[in-house]
């Protein structure tokens, strides 16, 4: 099959809300020829927008699929109907994220176990969830199986305002790592990227937020900010950043295993 990632099956979480990384990795993924199962909370949002993915797509190369990712249920599910669909899985995006802004002070336990459910622990259960069908990608495809996690430049880079978020995604580096040597002799791979400021409806809703905690006078002086954290100045578009996921996913990579890609401008580097 044509395309970088030709007759691939990938399934990437994350994926309802219109502008966001999720998106524009399955828009990625499906020009470059794979099969691909979308996952998110149903909303009137993901509905247009899984639409909208499934009428730019081949006939039979899309789904999408209702997915709590905290939930270990609902990750059965989804592998399971994802493999009687299209045969298998080859590829696991674990992307949905999200973040509660406040330090230490200003949050409670529970906040912090929110923000670590989907951040860190969705990740381990949807990799343990896809692994049985991950192992046997290397019968389809030399490079064998890819996990992709979508960690952040919080995860090398503290804040005092953000406490679960830079957490998760720290954690999320070592499971990363940890499974890379796991899975290696099984033929999967498992790495991870780190995007600097790319904007999305979370990060417009995170610097909202830094405004209110008083941390910045308006958005777009947050945005001009941070990004001028970084040499390059700018910010990134979720299109930018899925370019990273295409080439992980794809048989380019098949010497790529615990690689953390820094998809920041260096704004990370500073740390
Ligand atoms: N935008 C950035 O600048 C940036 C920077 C670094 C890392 N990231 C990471 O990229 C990923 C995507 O972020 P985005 O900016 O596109 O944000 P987004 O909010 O637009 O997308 C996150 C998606 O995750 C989904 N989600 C949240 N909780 C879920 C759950 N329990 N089950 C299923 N789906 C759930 C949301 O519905 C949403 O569609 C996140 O992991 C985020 O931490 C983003």
């Amino acid at each position: 099959m044509a395309g970088r990632l030709g007759g691939k099956v990938a399934i990437v979480t994350g994926a309802g809300r219109d502008g966001n990384i999720g998106v524009a990795i399955c828009e990625a993924y499906l020009r470059e020829g794979a099969r691909v199962v979308a996952t998110d909370f149903r909303t009137a949002e993901s509905e247009v927008v899984s639409a909208r993915l499934a009428r730019s797509a081949p006939a039979e190369h899309f789904r999408f699929l209702t997915h709590d990712v905290t939930s270990e249920a609902n990750w059965a599910q989804v592998a399971a109907e994802t493999a009687a669909a299209f045969g298998g899985i080859d590829v696991l995006v674990n992307n949905a994220g999200i973040a509660i802004h406040a330090g230490i002070e200003h949050s409670s336990l529970d906040d912090l176990r929110k923000v670590m459910a989907v951040n860190h622990d969705a990740l381990f259960i949807g990799t343990k969830a896809c692994l049985p069908e991950l192992k046997r990608s290397v019968q389809r495809f030399p490079g064998g199986g890819s996990v992709i996690n979508n960690l952040s430049m919080a995860s090398y880079m503290p804040s005092g305002i953000n406490i679960g978020y830079h957490v998760s995604k720290a954690a999320g580096r070592m499971l990363t790592l940890c499974a890379a040597v796991e899975f290696g002799p099984m033929k999967i791979r498992v790495n991870s990227v780190h995007p600097g400021l790319t904007m999305t409806p979370l990060i417009r809703e995170g610097l909202a937020d830094y405004v209110k905690l008083g941390a910045y006078p308006t958005v777009e002086e947050a945005e001009a900010s941070i990004a001028g954290m970084g040499p390059l100045g700018i910010s990134s578009d979720p299109e930018d950043t899925a370019h990273a996921f295409v080439y992980l996913a794809s048989e380019e990579a098949r010497f790529v295993t615990g690689a953390s890609i820094y998809h920041d401008g260096a704004i990370g580097q500073r740390y």
